[in-house]
Parts: structure tokens; C-alpha cells; sequence
């Protein structure tokens, strides 16, 4: 009786071990897979496995999304002609700010950069600069966004 207790319960603690250091690998790993990747509920040894084979996945593949986000910005700037307003390393009109360095201030952040091209009023309310929100969105705002914090 005893025995089968004490048994029951250690099964439970190495259960519960083993439990946690899978969270815990699942847990760290799961950012690292595609992004809007869902938690797989796949049963244990299939989730270990898959997380072994999102392992090599981290750094270089987000510095080429980084990449691509710059690349993808510089062309959203251009497209919607901001730089009939705004002068970029001496190339544009200057109506607003310079923004050859505006990465270069911490204020500047992604989103407040985001929040900005959707609605410059949010930040400034006099200001003049056109709101973006209906014009330029999703994965087009998030580049735009990224490539003018990467202006230092
Ligand atoms: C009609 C002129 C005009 C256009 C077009 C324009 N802006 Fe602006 N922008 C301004 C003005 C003026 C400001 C200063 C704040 C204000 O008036 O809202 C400003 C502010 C900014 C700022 C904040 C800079 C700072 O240092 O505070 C950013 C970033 C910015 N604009 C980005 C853009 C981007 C990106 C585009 C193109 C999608 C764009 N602007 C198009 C006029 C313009």
C-alpha cells in the first residue's frame, strides 16, 4: 500500500519534472519558429522533436527579415512620396522634420514610428502631416516603420 503510494507519488514528481523542462524548451523556442505559428498541441515527444528542428532557426533568418523590412520600407517611402515633405541624406523636400538620423532618437521607436505615419496627430496634434492609416498598413507599416528606426 505504502509502497504503491510512495511510487505514485514519484511517478508524479519526475512527471512533473519532465514536464516542466519540456514547457520551459517549448516555451523558449516557440518565438523563435514562424511567427504566427500557433502553439502546436502536438503530444510530447513530437513537440521535442519539432522544437530540435527549430533550433538552428535564430539569428541570421531575423537579420535577413530585418533586411528585408529595410528594403521593403525604403520602397513604401518612395511609392507614397513622402519625400516631398521630408529630406532623407539630402534627397527631398523639406516641409517637415530631416529624418536622415530620426532612428537616432530613442523616442523613435517601431511603434511610435507606426503610430506616427497612421496618425501624426497622435503625436502632435497641429501638425500637418497627412494621416497614413487607410493608405499604408500591415506588413507595408511595419517595414516603413523599421527602416526609418534603422536611420541613425
Ligand atoms: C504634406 C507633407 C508631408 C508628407 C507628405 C509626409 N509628412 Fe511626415 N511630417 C510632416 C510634418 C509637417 C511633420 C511634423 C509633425 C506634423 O506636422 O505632424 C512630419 C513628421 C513626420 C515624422 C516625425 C518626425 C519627428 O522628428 O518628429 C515622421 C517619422 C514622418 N513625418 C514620416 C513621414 C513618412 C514616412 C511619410 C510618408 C508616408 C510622411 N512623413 C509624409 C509632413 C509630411
Amino acid at each position: 500500500m505504502i509502497t504503491t503510494l510512495n511510487r505514485m507519488a514519484l511517478l508524479k514528481v519526475v512527471g512533473g519534472i519532465v514536464c516542466g523542462m519540456l514547457l520551459i524548451t517549448v516555451g523558449c523556442a516557440a518565438p523563435l519558429q514562424s511567427q504566427n505559428a500557433p502553439p502546436n498541441g502536438k503530444p510530447a515527444n513530437t513537440a521535442e522533436s519539432s522544437v530540435i528542428g527549430a533550433n538552428p532557426a535564430p539569428i541570421a533568418p531575423l537579420m535577413k527579415m530585418d533586411a528585408d523590412n529595410v528594403t521593403l520600407g525604403k520602397k513604401v517611402y518612395a511609392d507614397n512620396k513622402c519625400s516631398d515633405c521630408h529630406v532623407i541624406a539630402g534627397t527631398g523636400v523639406s516641409v517637415g522634420p530631416d529624418l536622415t538620423r530620426t532612428g537616432a532618437d530613442p523616442k523613435h521607436t517601431v511603434a511610435w514610428l507606426e503610430a506616427e505615419i497612421k496618425n501624426p496627430k497622435s503625436h502632435n496634434p497641429k501638425g500637418f502631416m497627412p494621416a497614413y492609416q487607410n493608405k499604408i498598413q500591415g506588413q507595408d507599416l511595419q517595414a516603413l516603420a523599421t527602416y526609418l528606426a534603422s536611420l541613425k
